[in-house]
This record gives C-alpha cells, sequence and structure tokens, in this order.
C-alpha cells in the first residue's frame, strides 16, 4: 500500500498485512494495552512509518526508551533473531535496520532544546489546571490577566505573574471595586501555588524565545519527517506539568494551523502517552476542551494518539473519536478489569472468526488486537495483528551519542539562549523603583525635621503613589529569601541610599510573603 503505515500481519497465520490509512490518519488513534504488553515498541514503529511517509511527529518520552529512533537497529542486538523471524511470518519482505530524523526537546533545557512559552499564551484557564487552582482563585488569576491586559503589563515568565499577583494584592481595593472582591488569602495561595511550580522547575518553561510550531513540523532533507521527541522521564515527576503542557500544545496547534479539510497526509502526528494524567480528576470545563480540541484539530490536518493502559481512561467522548485503534492485551484478574475488558471489546467491529474479548485477553506481547479505519473512515474489522518490529534501534541512545544530535542541530542557535523582555516583573520592579526614590528625596529634603516627624511625613507622601501602598506600617523583620523576591530586590534596592526607599521595597516584597 502506498499511502499507509505498515503495522503489522493480521488474519490467517498473521499473514495479512494491516495497515494505517495516511488519509484517514487525522482521525486520531489509540494505543492501549497493560504494563509490558508492546505499547511503546507499537508507538516507535507508527513514527517510523510516518516519518517514512513525509509526516512529521511530536511525541513524548515518558520512559527514556524512544531515542533509540534516532539509530538504526543492528544485527548484533539480542533480539535480532526474533525481529527477523516476526518480520518473516508478517511477509515484511523489505525489513531493514535504519535510523530515523530525530530532533530532542526537553522542558528543563537539558536533554534537548528547551522548549518554551509565556504565561499569557498559555492563558488563565491551563494555569489554574497547572497550578490546581480552586474556582474562587482561579477567578483571582482571571483579573490579574484581565488587569496585567489593561496596564499594558505583558506577562511572560512566572515572575510576572508573581509581580502582577503582589500587585493585585496590593491594590486589591481598587481593583475590587471593578471586578469584585479579592481575598487577600486567595492571592497568596496562588503565589505559594507558583512557587511549588516554580520548585519543580516550572519557571524554565515560562518565557522567550517561546516555541515556533513550525520546528515541530519539519521535513529532513530527504523528505522524511522529522520525529520529535520530548524528554519526559524528569517530567513525569510533575504530572500536571506535563499533562497541561501537552494540552497546551495541542491548543497551540488547533489555534494556529490553517484549516486544511481531510488532507492526503497528516501535517503532524501527535502522541499523548500517559494520556491519563490528562483526565485525572480534570474538571469538566477541562474535558470539554479537550474533547472540543481533538474534534477540531482533525480539519487542521494532525492527528492525535492517545497511549495509555486502559482504554477507559479516556472519557467516553474522546474515546469515540479515535477512529485508529492499536489495542494490547489487557489483564482480566478483578471484576472491574473484566469490565473494562467487555467495555474495550464493544467499541469495535465483530471478526466472525474470532471474540473479540478473549482476544484482547489472550494477544502476546507484541501482538494486538487492531482496528484502522477504511474508505470512508469506516471502522475496519477487528483483526489480531502481529505488530511489525522495528527499523530503529529498540531502547535508548547513550547520552553522549543524544547530546551529538542535539548539538548538531540547527534549532540549537535558536532557542538556547533565553531572552528577557521588558515585561510585568520588569515594568512593576521600575514603578517600584521610582516610588522609592521619590520617598528618598523626600526623606533627604526633610533631613533636619526630628526622626519621628520624618516617619509621619514620608509615610504620608506615599500613600497616594502608583504602587498605593503606605509605607507607615512598621517594617517586617522576617522575611523568607527565594528566587523572585531576591531578584526584585536586586532590581529596586541597589541604588538606594536612605532607609525610607528599602522600607517600601520591603513593605511590596512582604506582600509577597505574608501569606505563608
Ligand atoms: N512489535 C514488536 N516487535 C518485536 N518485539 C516487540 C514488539 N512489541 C513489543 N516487543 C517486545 O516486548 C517488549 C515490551 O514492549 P514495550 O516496551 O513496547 O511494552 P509497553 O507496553 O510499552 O510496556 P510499559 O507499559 O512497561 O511501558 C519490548 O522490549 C520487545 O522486546
Ligand atoms: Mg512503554
Amino acid at each position: 500500500m502506498e499511502n499507509g503505515v505498515f503495522v503489522g500481519g493480521g488474519g490467517e497465520g498473521h499473514g495479512v498485512k494491516q495497515w494505517l490509512r495516511l488519509d484517514y490518519a487525522n482521525r486520531h488513534g489509540l494505543i492501549a494495552g497493560a504494563t509490558g504488553t508492546g505499547k511503546t515498541v507499537t508507538l516507535q514503529i507508527l513514527a517510523e512509518g510516518f516519518s517514512a511517509q513525509g509526516v512529521p511527529i511530536f511525541m513524548s518520552d515518558v520512559k527514556g526508551d524512544l531515542s533509540g529512533l534516532a539509530k538504526p537497529g543492528s544485527a548484533d542486538f539480542k533480539l535480532h533473531q526474533p525481529f527477523s523471524d516476526r518480520a518473516r511470518t508478517i511477509g515484511f519482505d523489505d525489513y531493514a535496520y535504519t535510523a530515523f530524523p530525530v530532533t530532542f526537546w526537553d522542558l528543563f533545557g537539558t536533554q534537548g532544546h528547551p522548549i518554551r512559552t509565556t504565561v499569557a499564551e498559555m492563558g488563565p484557564l491551563l494555569i489554574s489546571r497547572l497550578l490546581e487552582l480552586s474556582e474562587a482563585q482561579e477567578g483571582i488569576l482571571n483579573i490579574a490577566f484581565r488587569v496585567a491586559d489593561e496596564e499594558g503589563l505583558p506577562l511572560l515568565d512566572l515572575k510576572d505573574l508573581q509581580s502582577m499577583l503582589v500587585w493585585l494584592g496590593e491594590n486589591r481595593e481598587s481593583v475590587s471595586l471593578r471586578y469584585g472582591n479579592i481575598a487577600v488569602q486567595s492571592v497568596g495561595a496562588i503565589q505559594r501555588r507558583l512557587l511549588v511550580l516554580e520548585n519543580q522547575g516550572g519557571a524554565k518553561f515560562f518565557g522567550e524565545p517561546a516555541l515556533d510550531l513550525r520546528d515541530l513540523m519539519r521535513t529532513d532533507a530527504n523528505g522524511q519527517g522529522q520525529i520529535n521527541i520530548l524528554a519526559a522521564d524528569k517530567l513525569m515527576g510533575a504530572p500536571r506539568l506535563y499533562a497541561t503542557f501537552l494540552l497546551w500544545l495541542l491548543s497551540e496547534l488547533f489555534e494556529d494551523l490553517p484549516e486544511v479539510g481531510d488532507p492526503e497526509k497528516p501535517k503532524l502526528v501527535f502522541f499523548f502517552d500517559e494520556a491519563h494524567l490528562l483526565f485525572d480528576d480534570a474538571p469538566k470545563a477541562l474535558v470539554d476542551k479537550v474533547e472540543q480540541v481533538a474534534r477540531l484539530i482533525r480539519s487542521k490536518g494532525v492527528g492525535v494518539y492517545f497511549i495509555t493502559q486502559n482504554p477507559d481512561d479516556i472519557p467516553e467522548d474522546i474515546l469515540g473519536q479515535l477512529g485508529n485503534r492499536v489495542q494490547h492485551a489487557l489483564r482480566a484478574f478483578t471484576a472491574r478489569d473484566r469490565k473494562a475488558l467487555r467495555m474495550a471489546a464493544e467499541t469495535y467491529r465483530e471478526n466472525p472468526t474470532f471474540d473479540t474479548e478473549v482476544a484482547i485477553r489472550e494477544v502476546g506481547v507484541g501482538e494486538a488486537v487492531t482496528s484502522m479505519l477504511e474508505r470512508k473512515g469506516i471502522p475496519g474489522m477487528v483483526e489480531r495483528t502481529l505488530i511489525r518490529p522495528p527499523s530503529s534501534q529498540l531502547g535508548p541512545i547513550s547520552p553522549a551519542e543524544r547530546g551529538g544530535i542535539v548539538g548538531a542541530s540547527d534549532l540549537g542557535d535558536k532557542y538556547t539562549r533565553t531572552l528577557d523582555r521588558q515585561s510585568a516583573f520588569e515594568i512593576l520592579a521600575q514603578r517600584t523603583k521610582e516610588a522609592a526614590e521619590a520617598a528618598e528625596n523626600a526623606e533627604l529634603n526633610e533631613a533636619d525635621l526630628d526622626a519621628a516627624m520624618r516617619e509621619y511625613t514620608a509615610g504620608r507622601r506615599y500613600s497616594g503613589t502608583r504602587v498605593g501602598r503606605s509605607t507607615a506600617q512598621p517594617t517586617r523583620k522576617t522575611r523568607k529569601e527565594d528566587s523572585f523576591g531576591e531578584a526584585m530586590a536586586k532590581v529596586v534596592v541597589k541604588e538606594l541610599k536612605g532607609t525610607t526607599g528599602r522600607r517600601i521595597v520591603r513593605g511590596l516584597l512582604g506582600g509577597l510573603f505574608k501569606a505563608r
């Protein structure tokens, strides 16, 4: 078949070739199965097939075992014989070892090109999800975004958002008049969640240069689709960040790509591993959004393939949209397992030669119950398919090999250096500094007044400035240091000589730590 990805052999003795049609590859897919049943290898061979047909791919590498795509398999490998036997069984006559063009990405910037976005681009809905905010807190985050917009304060990185929240806390009375009550506890709670995200390494992910989606949709000089691999092993330590990031990427693709209807082949195939993380106690609004993005992104030529252990991890509305399916074995230990198994079986078009439910229970490792879309997008009859062996290396390449590929990539220059444009943090810091300087000047002028009087005047004078905070309050004695606070203090305090200005700065920064 010219226009398909070879998946494996089904039918009698596994001799009937099974294909995933390129013209229906944008109708999404599912790879499911219990642990150790062959999901990752299926993902690998699908990526190989798409790449060979000029379709770029994006995938996350949860266990760090997909980098082998960049290197050919080897006749010295311990599974060379089983791979060759399998190829023969399924009539894969031109089975050969080859490498594929891979681009490595890493949110933390160590195992690949850094991948970043801005706070503003991610938007309040996803950031609320990321920070696991309550509804009330989400409301406040929405206000922060609105006010930042109105005040012309770009929200690019996490310190911008931090500054914005400090500002909101300080100005909550005037802001509340327009937007309703802003509880200081809620602002504090959001700030604390931000610190958690920062500790998980999230600060690296927000900023510029932001990812240019076109860099995920490239083909190499030979017309092979680029395989973009996101390092997700460390990222799995922050599952919320992982799931939100991938969802953000999907919605970004959806919003940016032009409508193409049903293309001959997809513009991009997106594999979403550990997809259950996206839906674990997700609010309905979010599930609806995923459902909507999945439904509409199809006509932008993007196919989304969910990978998960059990298909019932995926909400029904979304599952119903996954046209191309590779179901590896499911276990049937418990009553719940059996129910899930029965339900999984029921979603397939039956094959008269075997019982789907039994097949899903019995298929061996690297074997699966498959159903691909056929002409007119009709689901194909279910088959017991022996999945083809990989052409690239099974298992990871060495860190040195990986480093070599990252180093040689022409994307390095573009993404390695961070930009730090003038944004909310700098602008608010500047305002604070101006207020503090004004305070200092006033302090010097008042030098001959006695101390108490000076304190009083200074306090009065600043109550109406844009930072909107009186300095007459006592100085806070204890203040925890953190990167944000230090950074803010550095920008502001270094040029101040007197005490009053410093006090203002401390007061403002105090807002950040107050609610701890
Ligand atoms: N299509 C295949 N051809 C040849 N061998 C395979 C195939 N699929 C799986 N195998 C063998 O089975 C092993 C386990 O497969 P794989 O790593 O894909 O399982 P998995 O479902 O991803 O497991 P986990 O849930 O632990 O990630 C592979 O290392 C390989 O030896
Ligand atoms: Mg796996």
